[in-house]
C-alpha cells in the first residue's frame, strides 16, 4: 500500500504532487509527506492525511520547486506518526526516499548499518533502505543511480521507490520489485507515480516499470532504464493510456463511494459491451477463445483471491459447477499460497483481483504457475501486476474504483464470472441452448433492472435510520445468495465498524442462532429462485426469536413480506445473477449506516484500496 509521486521538470512541483497525493490517498492515508528541491532540499511530513500536510508546508518551502516527490501512508513497519511518516532521509541528509513496499530483511541491514555508525529516527525499514544506499554511495564512491542499484540486490522484499540526492539535483531514481510505479513522459518534465491517475491531465503516455527494473529520470539525459539484477540498459515500453480525469473525479456525488455504487449500471454494460451477444448467443473473451482448449481439458478450476474479489469467486464456484461440470475450489491467496496446494500441470487457476496489486494474490499466482498451471486473471485496473503474471485473463472494465470499499468492483466481477460460466457450459456441451439464451438475455438487461434497484436509495436511507445504532447485524442467504450475504457482511463492517457476520442461512441452527434476539437486525436475502421454501422456514426461525429482519425479496414475494420488518423488492432474474441485484441494496445500506455514524466510507480506518502487503 502507501502512494507515491514525484515530479521532475519546468513547473511547480508542489501542485502537482499534493493533486496527485490525494488522488492516491485510496492506497493509504495515515500520514503523509514530501519533499521539493532545487539548489536545496526541504522535507516536510506529518501524521493524518494529506490536507493535514498542506497545513504545515509554508510558502517559501513551495515555491519555485520543480523537482519533488511526496508520499502518503498506509503503515506497515511503525506506528503512524511524524517521524515514521515518509519522506525519509538519509544520516547526512543529503538522500531522501519514498518507497511502498516491505522490506523484510531490514533488521539485519539495520545491524550492519548501526556497526557501521548510523543512526536511526524511525522504526522503519525505508529509513533502513536510504541509509543502505548512502553507506554504498559513499563506501563505494557511487553515483546515486549505482547505489541504489546495489543496495536493492541486497534487500529482500518489496518497494517502489523514489530516491533524490543534492549531490544530483537533478535526477530522480526510481525503482520496482513488487509494488506498482508508472512514470508519465511529458515534454521536458516525467511523473512519477503508484498509478497514473496523478498525471492524467499532464500525459497519457506511460511506462509501467516491470519487477526489477530501475530508471534514472534526469533534466540533462531524460529517461534511462536498466534492469536492476544484470545493469543491463532497457529499452521502455511507451504506453498510451486512456484514463479521463472525470472518472477519477467525484462528479456531484458526496463519496466516492455513492459514485460508483451508481455507476454499476454503465459499468457493467462496459464489462460485456462487445463480448455478450445474445443474438447469435455467442460470448467472447478473448482469453478464454485463444485458450479453448486448456478450459475444455481441466480437470478442475481453482480460484484465488482476498476479500470482496473472493466473493466473486464462490458465486464463480456455484456457477461453473453447476453450467459446465467443472469442480472448482475457492481458496483464500493468504491461505493457498503458504500451504503446498496440490495443482497439476493443465489446471486452471483462476485469480480475481480489482487492483490487480493484491500481495497474496500475486504470490498464489507465482505459486500456481511454478506448478505447471494456467493462470487467468480477472483484474480491474488495466496493466497491474496480477493482469501481466497471468497468462491470459479478462479485463472487467469498471473504470477506477477509488472508495476503498468494493462495490462497482464486485458486480463487474460477477459479469465476467457469469459470461465465463455461460461459455465454459457452451464448450462443454453442458448447459442447453434454451438456459444459455435464458441467462444471456436477462444479463444484458441488468443495467436496466439495476437502475430500477436504484431508485430504493430513500426506503434504505429510512431503515438504515432505525439500526444505525445496532451493535451486530447477521447476514443470511441460500445458495448463490450465500456469497452476497458475506459481501453484505462485510460491506458493513467495513466502513461502519459495525460487528457483522455473513452466514449459510441453514448453518444457522448450527451456533449463530444462539446470538439472535431483538437487538440483532438480520438482513435475508430471500428471493424466490434456488430453496425458496427452505428459507422461508430459516426466516421463520429467526421470526420466533424477536429479530428485526430486514428482507431483500423478489418483486411480488409475500411469504418473507409478512415475517419481515422491512422488505426491499428486487426483479426476479435467475439464481446466478441475484447477487449481483442483491448487491445494491446491501452497499446502499452499508453506505447510509456509515454515514449516519459519521464515520469516512471512501476512506474507513485502518484499510487501503491496494494491499500490497502479505
Ligand atoms: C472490500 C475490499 C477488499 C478487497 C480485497 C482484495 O470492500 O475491497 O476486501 O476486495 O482487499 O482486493 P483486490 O480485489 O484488489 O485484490
Amino acid at each position: 500500500m502507501c502512494g507515491i509521486v514525484g515530479y521532475i521538470g519546468h513547473r511547480d512541483a508542489y501542485p502537482i504532487i499534493i493533486k496527485g497525493l490525494k488522488r492516491l490517498e485510496y492506497r493509504g492515508y495515515d500520514s503523509a509527506g514530501i519533499t521539493l528541491f532545487n539548489a536545496a532540499s526541504v522535507v516536510v511530513k506529518t501524521k493524518g492525511k494529506v490536507a493535514d500536510l498542506e497545513q504545515i508546508v509554508t510558502p517559501q518551502a513551495k515555491s519555485g520547486k520543480t523537482l519533488g516527490l511526496g508520499h502518503t501512508r498506509w503503515a506497515t513497519h511503525g506506528i503512524p506518526s511524524d517521524l515514521n511518516s515518509h519522506p525519509h532521509l538519509s544520516n547526512s541528509g543529503k538522500i531522501a526516499i519514498v518507497h511502498n513496499g516491505i522490506i523484510e530483511n531490514y533488521a539485519s541491514i539495520k545491524k550492519i548499518l548501526t556497526d557501521n555508525g548510523y543512526h536511526f529516527k524511525s522504526d522503519t525499514d525505508t529509513e533502513v533502505l536510504v541509509n543502505l544506499i548512502e553507506y554504498i554511495k559513499t563506501s563505494q564512491k557511487a553515483t546515486i543511480g549505482q547505489a541504489v542499484q546495489i543496495a536493492l540486490t541486497q534487500v529482500v522484499g518489496a518497494y517502489a521507490i523514489a530516491v533524490v540526492d543534492t549531490d544530483r539535483p537533478g535526477e530522480v531514481v526510481v525503482a520496482k520489485l513488487g509494488s506498482p510505479l508508472a512514470v508519465g513522459i511529458g515534454k521536458d518534465e516525467y511523473f512519477i507515480a503508484s498509478d497514473a491517475s496523478p498525471f492524467i491531465e499532464y500525459t497519457n503516455r506511460t511506462i509501467y516499470l516491470d519487477d526489477n527494473e530501475m530508471a534514472v529520470i534526469s533534466r540533462k539525459k531524460g529517461f534511462k532504464m536498466y534492469s536492476i539484477t544484470s545493469d543491463k540498459v532497457l529499452t521502455p515500453k511507451v504506453q498510451e493510456i486512456q484514463l479521463s480525469l472525470e472518472t477519477i473525479e467525484k462528479s456531484g456525488f458526496d463519496y466516492f463511494m455513492l459514485k460508483e455504487i451508481h455507476e454499476q449500471p454503465s459499468a457493467i454494460t462496459d464489462t460485456f459491451r462487445g463480448r455478450l451477444h445474445v443474438d447469435t448467443q455467442n460470448i467472447n473473451i478473448s482469453g478464454i477463445e485463444q485458450n479453448k482448449a486448456v478450459f475444455e481439458n481441466a480437470q478442475r478450476i481453482t480460484i484465488v483471491a482476498c476479500g470482496t474479489s473472493w466473493h466473486a469467486g464462490l458465486v464463480a464456484e456455484y456457477l461453473f459447477e453447476d453450467a459446465a461440470r467443472i469442480p472448482v475450489e475457492v481458496e483464500y491467496a493468504s491461505e493457498f499460497r503458504y500451504r503446498n496446494p496440490v495443482i497439476n500441470k493443465g489446471d486452471v487457476v483462476i485469480a480475481i483481483s480489482q487492483s490487480g496489486e493484491t500481495a497474496d494474490t500475486l504470490a498464489a499466482i507465482k505459486l500456481a504457475k511454478e506448478k505447471g498451471a494456467f493462470v487467468f486473471g480477472i483484474c480491474n485496473v488495466v496493466g497491474s501486476s496480477i493482469a501481466r503474471a497471468s497468462d491470459a485473463g479478462a479485463y472487467t472494465h469498471a473504470g477506477p474504483e477509488i472508495g476503498v470499499a468494493s462495490t462497482k468492483a464486485f458486480t463487474t466481477q460477477l459479469t465476467v464470472i457469469i459470461m465465463m460460466g455461460l461459455r465454459l457450459g457452451q464448450l462443454k456441451g453442458t448447459i442447453d441452448k434454451h438456459d444459455f439464451d435464458r441467462v444471456a438475455k436477462q444479463l444484458e438487461t441488468l443495467p436496466k433492472l439495476i437502475e430500477g434497484v436504484l431508485t430504493c436509495d430513500k426506503q434504505i436511507e429510512k431503515i438504515a435510520r432505525e439500526y444505525k445504532d445496532a451493535s451486530n447485524f447477521l447476514y443470511l442467504g441460500r445458495g448463490y445468495n450465500f456469497p452476497a450475504a458475506l459481501e453484505g457482511a462485510l460491506k458493513l463492517k467495513e466502513i461502519s465498524y459495525i460487528h457483522a457476520e455473513g452466514y449459510p442461512a441453514a448453518e444457522m441452527k448450527h451456533g449463530p442462532i444462539a446470538l439472535i434476539d431483538e437487538n440483532m437486525p438480520v438482513v435475508v436475502i430471500a428471493t424466490n429462485k434456488g430453496h425458496y421454501e427452505k428459507i422461508v422456514s430459516n426466516v421463520q426461525e429467526i421470526k420466533s426469536r424477536n429479530a428485526n429482519i430486514i428482507s431483500i425479496v423478489t418483486k411480488g414475494d409475500e411469504s418473507v413480506k409478512i415475517l419481515s420488518d422491512h422488505v426491499i423488492e428486487i426483479p426476479e432474474v435467475t439464481e446466478a445473477l441475484v447477487p449481483i441485484l442483491a448487491s445494491i441494496p446491501l452497499q446502499l445500506l452499508s453506505y447510509h449506516i456509515a454515514i449516519m455514524r459519521g464515520c469516512n466510507v471512501d476512506q474507513p480506518r485502518n484499510l487501503a484500496k491496494s494491499v500490497t502487503v502479505e
